[in-house]
């Protein structure tokens, strides 16, 4: 996936910036020598706060690989991947593990949701392990 979409930020007021997470030139690529796949080359993305992104293409074109940098569930092999000001790529893993407890929900194309709970439950799980409100 190569690509780009470019969002505007706030003009100075303070607050946080309209941009929820934002990647520069990620590169992700699986495996070494002959098996290398390079599934995200060059991602520059500004993901919009408080509204809803559809990231679309065909299978295998990346999608999964840049939700999981994105949401620092995954490494990323260069670049920097953002959330609010915060870089993520380089954190330690105690501090990734908070940052993902306090501030992202994930729903998993496949297996991992929680059957006992619907899906508002599943994406607010990490928050209620935290004792937070959404
Ligand atoms: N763990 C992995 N090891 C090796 N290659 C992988 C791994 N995960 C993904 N890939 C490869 O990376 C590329 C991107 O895969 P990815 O799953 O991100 O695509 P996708 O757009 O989410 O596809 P789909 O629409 O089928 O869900 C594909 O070539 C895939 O085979
Ligand atoms: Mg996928």
């Amino acid at each position: 996936m190569t690509s780009a979409v470019t969002i505007p930020r706030h003009g100075g007021t303070g607050e946080r910036t309209a941009v929820a997470a934002r990647a520069r030139q990620v590169v992700k690529a699986y495996g070494s020598g002959e098996t290398r796949v390079v599934a995200l080359d060059q991602v520059d993305v500004d993901i919009a706060r408080g509204r809803f992104t559809a990231i679309m293409g065909p299978s295998g074109s990346g999608k999964s690989t840049l939700m999981h940098c994105l949401a620092g569930l995954d490494t990323v092999s260069a670049g920097k991947i953002y959330l609010d000001e915060t870089e993520i790529t380089g954190l330690k893993d105690k501090k990734l593990t908070q940052l993902r407890r306090d501030r992202i929900g994930f729903i998993f194309q496949a297996f991992n949701l929680l059957p006992t709970l619907n899906a508002l439950e599943n994406i607010t799980l990490p928050m209620d392990i935290a004792g937070r409100k959404p």
